[in-house]
């Protein structure tokens, strides 16, 4: 069987992270989040770690050279033979165009929409285990002992770039840079829409029906 390859777009707080962990294990594909690749070489002190630091923590896009050869890494490992979830990444049409200058077909394109307040409400309340990276919301999906990791024992706190002020960033970079990707993939045919309020279980199925599964 060919290899899957799926993008899942949606501004910042859409639910990208959440649907791609139930995905990929209903798919048996992994998971590429450019956001956990930078958060990782971060975390690493890699050279490319330290150039995205400052764009990261204002909320701006990393440059394109540096996601792209975290990204050409990323694919290039055995486990993204099968297929793969691209989340957060293309993140402007120059990455777009990146993809498809390596001859990358990807299958098909779910444009995740959640309206602005009810982001917002969501990425002020997330919370994320720094060993293992389960996502919890501290209304909707609370770990059983505040601060600790349901499933790694970790300690869960806010993403530094869950601050306000830098969220009210991402979302005016979300729609000058990446909203044109909806644009350029529903003209060749690919792209589906999905509604990303409701549970996650109601969002989970419409994901799963607008890949085609
Ligand atoms: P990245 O990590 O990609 O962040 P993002 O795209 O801003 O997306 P998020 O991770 O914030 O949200 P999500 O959609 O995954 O939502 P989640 O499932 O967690 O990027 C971070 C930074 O890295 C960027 O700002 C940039 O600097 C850089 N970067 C990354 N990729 C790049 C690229 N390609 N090029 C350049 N720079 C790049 O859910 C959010 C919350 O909502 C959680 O608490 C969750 O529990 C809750 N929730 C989820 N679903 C529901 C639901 N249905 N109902 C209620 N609550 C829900």
């Amino acid at each position: 069987m060919s290899a899957r390859r799926f993008i899942l777009l949606g501004p910042p707080g859409a639910g990208k992270g959440t649907q791609s962990a139930r995905l990929i294990e209903a798919l048996g594909i992994v998971q590429i989040s450019t956001g956990d690749l930078l958060r990782a070489a971060r975390k690493a002190g890699t050279e490319l770690g330290r150039k995205a630091q400052s764009f990261m923590d204002a909320g701006q896009l990393v440059p394109d050279e540096v996601v792209l050869s975290l990204v050409e890494e990323r694919l290039s490992r055995e486990d993204a033979r099968n297929g793969y979830i691209l989340d957060g990444f293309p993140r402007n049409i120059a990455q777009a165009g990146a993809l498809d200058s390596r001859g990358i077909v990807v299958e098909r394109v779910v444009n995740v929409s959640v309206p602005v307040l009810s982001l917002v409400e969501r990425l002020a309340g997330r919370r994320v285990c720094q060993s293992c990276g389960a996502t919890y919301h501290l209304v909707n999906q609370a770990p059983r002992e505040s601060g600790v990791c349901d499933q790694c024992g970790g300690v869960v706190a806010q993403r530094k770039d869950d601050d306000a002020a830098v969220v009210e960033s991402r979302l005016r970079v979300y729609e000058s840079e990446t909203a044109p990707l909806i644009g350029f993939y529903r003209a060749r045919g690919i792209l589906r829409d999905v509604d990303g309020l409701g549970t996650t279980e109601s969002v989970y199925q419409a994901v799963l029906a607008a890949l085609g599964n």
